[in-house]
């Protein structure tokens, strides 16, 4: 499989940057900045976790939350446990002060999920998000393909056996992501997402798919 083309959206340096002006307008005009892939894909995802029946004391854990609306969204359903993890210092601090000011709890923590040790340190969770942030290691200039491998292993290390990792992504199809997950990971089933056709064929703008974790 081929890797994608490096791009500053790989670079810690760039969500660092980017995460600063949305704090800035978070705090000025109560902006809460961008929810990547928008609005409809995380509403997708919270109505799979909603039709599943997933218990509300169930650990969640947002992997690259951003701003943490999704788990914002998540905490107005009822659910308890939920953990958001960022890298970029900003990022954590915007997710912070959005749920501060909701009165909503949830447990964040700055870490990057390719440092083993301290992903160790997390635990296990019954459901494990990534929108977007898989797709912003992929683009990383150096070493892309050594970097995604680690990610899936340490994606795999917080997956609780019963569980679920959902990932939502623009930058490799359904089946590429299958294809690369399935070291650890089988495919549960999809969200559908919007298609569109060109040149009579058909093809997702993102893919969002749940994996069970294998048995190793
Ligand atoms: C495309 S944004 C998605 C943000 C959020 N999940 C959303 O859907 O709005 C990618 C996120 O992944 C985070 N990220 C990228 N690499 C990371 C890493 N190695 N560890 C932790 N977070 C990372 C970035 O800081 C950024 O918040």
């Amino acid at each position: 499989m081929e890797e994608l083309e490096g791009s500053e959206l790989g670079t810690k340096e760039y969500w660092d940057t980017s995460y600063k002006n949305e704090l800035k307008n978070y705090k000025s005009h109560g902006d809460v900045g961008e929810i990547w892939f928008d609005e409809d894909s995380q509403l997708r995802i919270l109505n799979w976790i909603l039709k599943q029946n997933i218990n509300t004391n169930s650990k969640i854990i947002d992997v690259g939350c951003g701003n943490a609306m999704f788990m914002i969204e998540l905490a107005r359903e009822g659910y308890k446990c939920l953990t958001g993890i960022d890298y970029s210092y900003n990022a954590i601090k915007l997710g912070t002060s959005i749920a501060k000011d909701q009165n909503i709890d949830i447990d964040f923590h700055l870490i990057d999920m390719l440092n083993t040790d301290d992903v160790n340190k997390l635990g296990k969770f019954d459901i494990v998000h990534d929108k977007g942030t898989y797709d912003a290691i992929s683009l990383h200039p150096d070493n892309p393909k050594v970097k995604r491998e680690k990610y899936i292993e340490n994606i795999s290390a917080i997956t609780n056996r019963s569980g679920f990792f959902i990932i939502t992504s623009c930058n490799w199809t359904e089946t590429e992501l299958i294809n690369t997950f399935q070291s650890h990971f089988a495919k549960f089933c999809a969200i559908p997402t919007p298609s569109f056709k060109f040149g009579g064929k058909v093809g997702n703008v993102v893919s969002s798919i749940v994996f069970s974790p294998k048995v190793l």
